[in-house]
C-alpha cells in the first residue's frame, strides 16, 4: 500500500502559482487577462496597496482591487485600451500584486468557480491525482491523507464531511479508512469527477454541490463527528470567522475539526525572486488578492482560459481565534516544514513521500500546519 511520489508534481498552490508550463500563450486574447493586457502597447499596470480608512481594518495595509480601471476592446487584431483614474487615497506601498479590475468581493464565487470548473477534468486526467492508483489498488490512499494518518486516528464509523473536496481523492481515502463520508464543493465539474472516482472504487459518498458557507443548510446542524478540509481550501474564502462558525455548526458537541493547510507564512512569499521574498499579506484582508495565471498545478496539455482568481490569506492566529470564538477548543497544532505540492518552484526539494520543503534551510519556513479542534 502506498505509492510514494503520487502527489509529487502537485506544484504551486492554486492561486499562488505563477505562469506554469513554459508560460504558455493564450490565443486569442480573452481581454479578461492581466497577462495579455500587460503586453499591450501603452498599457500601464497598476500595482498598489492601499492603507484604507476602513473601520474594520483601520491602519492595515490591504490591496486595492484597482488603482485604475481599464476599458478594453478587441478590434480586428488590435487592442484599443483606454484608462481612467480611480480614486485612490494615500497609496502606501507599491506591490507586485496582480490587480487590474475591480471585480469586488461579490464576484469572487463566479470567478473562482469558473477557474475550478476548468481545472477539474484536467486534474482527474492527470497522473498527479492518481485516479488509476485508486481504481487499481483498493487500499490506496492519497499522499495527503497518508501524511496525517497517525494524527487522524481511527475513523471507523465516524460521520465525516470533507469541505471543498475537489475531485474526491482525499474523500475516497477517508472512506477507505472507515469513515461514512459526505463531501461538498461548489464546482459541478469537480463533483462529476469525484462521483466518477467514488463509483469506480465502490465508495458510497454523499457529494453535494454548494458554497462552503452554505454547508449547514445543505447537511444540517450538528450532523457530523468530523469535519475534514484543507490543502488549499481556506485561501478561497474571504472570511475565516464565518468559515469557523460553519465548521462548529456542522459538528455535534465533541465533534472534531481536522485541517491540514498551507501555512499563511508560505502564502506571503513571492517565489519568483531568489530567495523567495515577502510580498503578500499575512493577515486576512478585506479585498481579495487577485491573480491571473492561466494553467494549473498538475501536468496537463489542457489550455486554460479562466486564470483569474480571488484569494485571501488568513493568519494562523486569526484562524485559531475564529475557531475559539465559534466554540471550538484547540486540541492539536503542528507546523510542518513541508507541503504536499511544490509551492515555491525552484526553491524546494521533494522526498519519497511526496512532501516538498525548502532545499536550503528548510527550518526557516513553516510551510503547512495540521490543526485539530473539538466542539465544546
Ligand atoms: C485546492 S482544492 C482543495 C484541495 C483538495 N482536497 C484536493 O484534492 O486537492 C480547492 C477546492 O475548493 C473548491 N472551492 C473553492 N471555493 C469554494 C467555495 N467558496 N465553496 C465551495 N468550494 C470551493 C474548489 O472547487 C476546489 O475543488
Amino acid at each position: 500500500m502506498g505509492h510514494p511520489g503520487e502527489d509529487n508534481s502537485r506544484w504551486a498552490i492554486p492561486g499562488r502559482r505563477r505562469r506554469l508550463r513554459s508560460d504558455q500563450d493564450q490565443q486569442p486574447p480573452t481581454l479578461t487577462s492581466q497577462t495579455q493586457l500587460d503586453r499591450l502597447p501603452g498599457y500601464e499596470t497598476h500595482r498598489m496597496v492601499h492603507r484604507a480608512e476602513n473601520p474594520r481594518r483601520s491602519g492595515r495595509l490591504f490591496p486595492v482591487a484597482a488603482a485604475r480601471r481599464k476599458e478594453h476592446r478587441w478590434k480586428g487584431g488590435q487592442h484599443d485600451v483606454e484608462t481612467w483614474s480611480w480614486h485612490v487615497d494615500r497609496p502606501a506601498w507599491v506591490s507586485g500584486l496582480v490587480c487590474w479590475h475591480s471585480a469586488g468581493v461579490d464576484d469572487y464565487l463566479a470567478i473562482n468557480r469558473a477557474n475550478w470548473d476548468e481545472r477539474a477534468p484536467a486534474h482527474a486526467d492527470s497522473p498527479d491525482y492518481g485516479f488509476d492508483q485508486f481504481l487499481n489498488d483498493l487500499g490506496h490512499l492519497s499522499g495527503v491523507v497518508r501524511f496525517d494518518r497517525p494524527r487522524l486516528g481511527d475513523l471507523t464509523g465516524l460521520r465525516a464531511v470533507h469541505l471543498q473536496c475537489h475531485i474526491g481523492t482525499d474523500t475516497v481515502s477517508l472512506a477507505r479508512l472507515g469513515a461514512t463520508m459526505s463531501a461538498l464543493d461548489f464546482s459541478a465539474a469537480a463533483l462529476h469527477q469525484a462521483r466518477r472516482l467514488a463509483t469506480g472504487t465502490g465508495s458510497t459518498i454523499d457529494f453535494r454541490q454548494a458554497e462552503v458557507y452554505d454547508a449547514v443548510e445543505v447537511f444540517g446542524r450538528e450532523s457530523f463527528d468530523l469535519v475534514y478540509t484543507g490543502i488549499g481550501a481556506l485561501i478561497w474564502l474571504p472570511d475565516v470567522a464565518r468559515w469557523a462558525r460553519v465548521v462548529a455548526d456542522l459538528l455535534r458537541p465533541g465533534g472534531r475539526l481536522f485541517i491540514r493547510e498551507g501555512h499563511p507564512m508560505l502564502f506571503t512569499l513571492d517565489e519568483t525572486t531568489s530567495p523567495p521574498s515577502l510580498r503578500y499579506p499575512y493577515f486576512e484582508t478585506t479585498e481579495p488578492l487577485i491573480f491571473d495565471e492561466p494553467g494549473t498545478y498538475v501536468e496537463t496539455e489542457t489550455t486554460f482560459t479562466h486564470g483569474l482568481t480571488h484569494e485571501w490569506n488568513h493568519g494562523l492566529g486569526e484562524t485559531i481565534t475564529a475557531l475559539l470564538e465559534a466554540g471550538m477548543r484547540l486540541t492539536g497544532l503542528t507546523e510542518h516544514d513541508s507541503v504536499p505540492w511544490q509551492a515555491l518552484p525552484g526553491h524546494m526539494t521533494t522526498d519519497e513521500t511526496g512532501e516538498w520543503r525548502l532545499t536550503h534551510h528548510p527550518e526557516r519556513l513553516a510551510a503547512s500546519y495540521t490543526l485539530q479542534a473539538v466542539k465544546q
